[in-house]
């Protein structure tokens, strides 16, 4: 039963969920996914079409029209691209083209995905599921150090305003809101270093994967 080899890890931007997710992947040998890529993709696609983010049946096209290089692009985590994936990311035709794609990446052999609603909505079957957050300062910072080394000049106020926008319409939207699964272990990383998390993610996973 493939639901015994998935790692479903959600939680709200930059808590951590990515360095996290890499890492329990290598160490159990499964393959990773970061579906907040195939919303990134999704808004980059439309924002070059000229459409507009709020447009959601330019948005459900452009979610169909994915394909794997739109996914290895790299100008996926820019300011412009935060703002339009939350915009898409609440139009249900465009999650339910991306369900599929990520279905059947983890039937397979397993997987560790990260996103949203992996252990709420894409599989809650998963035995091992994690709800990885932060304060929203602690976030913020994390993103405008992760910005600023990428050479992408952002105040820390307007990083941390945007973050708090996108919470706010992550988990306010009707489509799949942002919310820890019943069964999910909740993983507050505001005052952990990543090794930290890790070790704890590490002990909650291995237990059950
Ligand atoms: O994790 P991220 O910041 O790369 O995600 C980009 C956007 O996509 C963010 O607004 C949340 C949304 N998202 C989602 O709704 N569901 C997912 N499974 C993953 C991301």
């Amino acid at each position: 039963m493939t639901a015994n080899r998935i790692v479903a890890i959600d939680g709200p931007a930059a808590a951590g969920q990515g360095t996290l997710a890499r890492r329990l992947a290598a160490c159990l040998g499964l393959p990773y996914l970061d579906t907040g890529l195939l919303y990134r993709a999704t808004a980059r696609r439309l924002l070059l079409a000229g459409a507009d983010a709020s447009d959601a049946a330019a948005a459900a096209e452009a979610a169909r029209a994915l394909s794997p290089p739109d996914l290895e692009r790299t100008d996926l985590r820019t300011p412009d691209v935060d703002r339009a994936a939350a915009a898409v990311a609440s139009v249900p035709p465009v999650r339910a083209a991306l369900l599929d794609f990520q279905r059947s990446f983890g039937q397979a052999n397993g997987a560790v995905l990260d996103g949203r609603d992996i252990g709420t909505i894409i599989f809650p079957q998963a035995r091992a599921k994690l709800f990885v957050t932060a304060s929203v300062e602690a976030r913020a910072y994390r993103r405008w150090l992760e910005l600023t080394g990428r050479g992408v000049h952002a105040a820390l106020e307007t990083v941390r305003e945007d973050m708090q926008a996108r919470d706010a319409a992550d988990a306010s939207r009707a489509a799949a809101p942002l919310r820890p699964a019943e069964d999910a272990f909740v993983l507050d990383t505001t005052v952990m270093d990543a090794d930290a998390a890790f070790a704890a993610a590490l002990r909650y996973v291995a237990a059950r994967v």
